[in-house]
C-alpha cells in the first residue's frame, strides 16, 4: 500500500483478536512519570453471526486497556459482554439490534428490554470501572482484568438511560450526569455522582419531544441541557425499521430547548428555545455573573449522525469549536467559532472544569475528515500534531503532570495504514508540534473508538 492512497481505519470494523494484558512494543522513550491506565472503549462489534449491524451506535463495545509505568507497556483488549451480548451467545443469533429478524425486534421491543453496549466511553466512579452508552445503564468491569462485571442502575439511582458523558466537577467534588427516557415525551432525569456517598437523582425535567441528547454543560452553578431538534421517529425506532440514523429526523422548526437546572435549587429550572444547531461533545463550561458559557463542537444539523461508522460518508458539515454563551435573565444567546479548524472531542485540564480556561485539546480534520490530528489552541492560537497522510489519531485524553492547563500528557490511539496496526501515542502537551515522544503498539488494528479515561496509579 502506497501512503498516497490511505485507507483508515473506520468505526466499521470487527475486532481481530481479544486477549487478557500482555506487554506491547514501545517505540522511542516513555516518560517515567507517566505511570497508570487508560481506558478506551468504542463500537468494535459490526458483524454477528454473519449479519452486519447497520449502525456503529449499535455495535458492542469493544475495551481497550493500557497500562504505561517503568517504561513499559502492557494491554488488553476485551468486549463488553453484557447481558444482552451473553443471551446474544447462547440463541446464536442477534436479538437487539436492527440486524435481528422481525421477530426477535418485535419481542425486544414488547419486552422493553435492550441491550447496554458499553461502546462510547469508559468511566470511573468512586474507584469503580464502568463501560457507558447513551441509551441504557452502566455497565461494571473490573479494571485489572476488562472482565464484564454486570450492569447496575447505581444503587437503583438509574431508571433506564446513564449518558455516555458525564462530567466531573472539583470544586463540588462530584460528577453529574443525564438520561433520556423516551415516551409519549421525553424525560431527563439528572444524576449527582460524588466522590464520597450513594449516587442520587437530582431532578427529572421534561421535554415535548423525544431527541437525540448525547452532551451536556455542566458549570458550577447550572446544568445546562441542549435539546437540539434531532427528533425520534417512534415508530421507526420501536420497530427497528432502517438504520439508527434514520430514526431521528432534523426538525430545525422546533428550534433548540435550553433547560437551565440550578444545582442547589434543581426544582426552578428556566426554559429558553435558542435557534436549531447541534453538538456532539462539550468541553468546558462556566458561569458568570448570570451568563452561561460553553465550548461545543457545534455543528448546523445533525447530518453527522449518518456518517459515524459509515463507509458512504454522507455529505455533513463539518465540525467547529464554538464558545456559546446563555443569559439566564434574558435569554441571549451567542456563539462563535474559536477557531477555522474543524474541531471535534475537546478537552481541558481536569482542574480547570466548570470554570473559564485558556487552552483546550482536541481532535482535528486535517486534508479530509478521516486524517485526524491533535490541536491545542491557547485562546485563539493553534498549536498541531500534522499527523502523516497514512496516519489517523482520535480524541485526545490529557494525563495531567501539574496545574498548569497545558502540563499534560496526551495520549491518542493511532491507526496507522503503513503496517495496519494501531499505537497510543504519547505527545507532550507542551510540545504538541513535535509529535509523539512515544508509541506502544498492538499487534492489530483496534476499531476506532470514541472516548477514554485516564487511571493514575
Ligand atoms: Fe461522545
Amino acid at each position: 500500500m502506497t501512503a498516497s492512497v490511505p485507507r483508515h481505519l473506520s468505526l466499521n470494523q470487527t475486532v481481530q483478536r481479544t486477549h487478557a494484558f500482555e506487554t506491547m512494543r514501545v517505540e522511542g522513550t516513555l516518560p517515567p512519570d507517566l505511570c497508570g491506565t487508560l481506558f478506551r472503549t468504542g463500537p468494535g462489534v459490526r458483524e454477528r453471526f454473519g449479519r452486519p449491524i447497520p449502525h456503529a451506535f449499535e455495535a458492542d463495545g469493544v475495551m481497550s486497556a493500557v497500562r504505561f509505568g517503568g517504561g513499559e507497556a502492557q494491554g488488553a483488549v476485551q468486549i463488553v459482554r453484557s447481558q444482552g451480548y451473553l443471551e446474544e451467545e447462547q440463541a446464536g443469533r442477534p436479538l437487539y439490534s436492527t440486524a435481528a429478524s422481525w421477530l426477535d425486534r418485535g419481542r425486544a421491543a414488547v419486552s422493553g428490554r435492550g441491550k447496554a453496549t458499553g461502546n462510547t466511553t469508559m468511566w470511573q466512579w468512586q474507584g469503580q470501572l464502568f463501560a457507558l452508552m447513551e441509551g441504557l445503564g452502566p455497565v461494571q468491569i473490573a479494571a485489572d482484568t476488562l472482565d464484564t462485571l454486570g450492569e447496575t442502575d447505581l444503587g437503583g439511582v438509574v431508571p433506564q438511560a446513564f449518558s455516555a458523558h458525564p462530567h466531573y466537577l472539583p470544586q463540588r467534588k462530584a460528577a453529574f450526569n443525564f438520561g433520556c427516557r423516551y415516551g409519549r415525551e421525553m424525560q431527563i432525569d439528572l444524576f449527582v455522582l460524588p466522590d464520597a456517598g450513594p449516587a442520587q437523582r437530582l431532578t427529572t425535567v421534561t421535554v415535548e419531544h423525544n431527541s437525540m441528547v448525547h452532551d451536556f454543560v455542566v458549570t458550577d452553578t447550572h446544568l445546562l441541557l441542549l435539546v437540539c431538534p434531532a427528533q425520534l421517529q417512534s415508530v421507526r425506532a420501536l420497530l427497528g425499521i432502517g438504520s439508527l440514523d434514520t430514526w431521528f429526523r432534523w426538525a430545525p422548526e422546533a428550534g433548540t430547548i435550553a433547560i437551565a437546572v440550578p444545582i442547589d435549587d434543581p426544582d426552578r429550572a428556566q426554559r429558553f428555545t435558542l435557534p436549531p444547531f447541534w453538538f456532539w461533545h462539550t468541553g468546558n463550561a462556566w458561569s458568570e455573573d448570570g451568563v452561561l458559557g460553553a465550548d461545543l463542537s457545534w455543528y448546523p444539523d445533525s447530518a453527522s449522525l449518518a456518517g459515524i461508522g459509515s463507509d458512504d460518508r454522507p455529505t455533513a458539515a463539518a465540525p467547529a469549536l464554538h464558545r456559546c454563551s446563555l443569559d439566564l435573565r434574558t435569554g441571549h444567546w451567542e456563539h462563535h467559532p474559536l477557531h477555522s479548524l474543524p474541531i471535534d472531542f475537546p478537552h481541558v485540564h481536569p482542574s480547570v472544569f466548570g470554570r473559564p480556561h485558556r487552552t483546550t485539546f482536541a481532535a482535528a480534520q486535517l486534508s479530509t475528515p478521516e486524517h485526524i490530528g491533535i490541536v491545542r489552541l491557547d485562546d485563539g492560537d493553534a498549536t498541531l500534531w500534522t499527523v502523516e497522510a497514512h496516519e489517523q489519531a482520535s480524541e485526545p485524553v490529557l494525563v495531567p503532570r501539574s496545574d498548569a492547563e497545558d502540563d499534560v500528557w496526551v495520549l491518542t490511539l493511532v491507526h496507522d495504514d503503513r503496517v495496519d496496526r494501531s499505537c497510543i501515542a504519547v505527545l507532550d502537551g507542551q510540545h504538541l508540534d513535535h509529535g509523539p515522544v512515544a508509541r506502544v503498539w498492538f499487534d492489530q488494528p483496534l476499531p476506532l473508538t470514541f472516548h477514554g479515561t485516564w487511571k493514575p496509579s
